[in-house]
């Protein structure tokens, strides 16, 4: 079996980042699952399909041309990885992502991107349901303020406008949609090391999980 470690919690926890290093420092493939509801988000509200359309975006999350591993986000060939990043685009992924025909249409498509020499899988049910035997699972977590403000950060320097107050209510608002949806809700997988990175840099949270890391060998 392949050693996968995976990398769950809620928006803006830093999971990204840390993942893609982490995926970096091990020569692991790195698995976005966000960004593969994001992409089947983002291909919905172009296609004008409303949320409730649960067949039809069952059908898109099965078939849709889509890269979302080792750094590349691609949508039908073309660099999605701006669209993807919009809070209309975030929003839209927590609805989409909370019905349970599209949630089982992408459980294959993710297993079958778990290859050679190993994978890092990052997002919000990678341990308790697509990768329930990896070597290791990490639950990232932060303060709501200390998200909200990485968020800030990141939209600013992608030159997106952006407002503290509005994103504070976002994200609190989609934590509680993704933590209490009926399928796969965003919860710590059993036997997951919990990490708050609300105090840690990037570099401290990435070297504690390569410390738990080698402790599993
Ligand atoms: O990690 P992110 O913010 O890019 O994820 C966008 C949305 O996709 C998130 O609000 C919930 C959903 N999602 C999910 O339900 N399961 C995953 N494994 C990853 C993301």
């Amino acid at each position: 079996m392949l050693p996968v470690l995976t990398i769950d919690g809620p928006t803006a926890s830093g999971k990204g980042t840390v993942a893609q290093r982490l995926a970096t420092r091990l020569g692991f493939h790195y698995l976005d699952s966000g960004a593969l509801y994001r992409l089947v988000a983002l291909a919905s509200l172009r296609r004008g399909i409303a949320p409730d359309r649960v067949e039809d975006l069952a059908e898109l999350a099965r078939t849709l041309a889509v890269t979302c591993t080792d750094g590349e986000t691609s949508l039908e060939g073309v660099d999605a990885s701006n669209e993807i990043r919009t809070e209309e685009v975030g929003q839209h992924a927590s609805i989409v992502a909370a019905h349970a025909l599209v949630r089982a249409a992408l459980i294959a498509r993710q297993r079958a991107l778990c290859m050679p020499p190993g994978l890092v899988a990052d997002g919000r049910d990678m341990g308790t349901v697509v990768f329930p035997d990896a070597r290791l699972k990490i639950f990232l977590t932060a303060s709501v303020e200390q998200r909200a403000q990485r968020r800030y950060q990141q939209l600013i320097a992608k030159g997106f406008a952006a407002n503290i107050a509005p994103l504070l209510r976002d994200l609190t608002e989609r934590d509680a949609r993704d933590s209490t949806r009926a399928v796969a809700p965003l919860v710590p997988a059993a036997g997951a090391k919990t990490l708050d990175t609300s105090y840690l840099s990037i570099n401290q949270a990435v070297n504690m999980i390569l410390e738990w890391w080698q402790g599993t060998r």
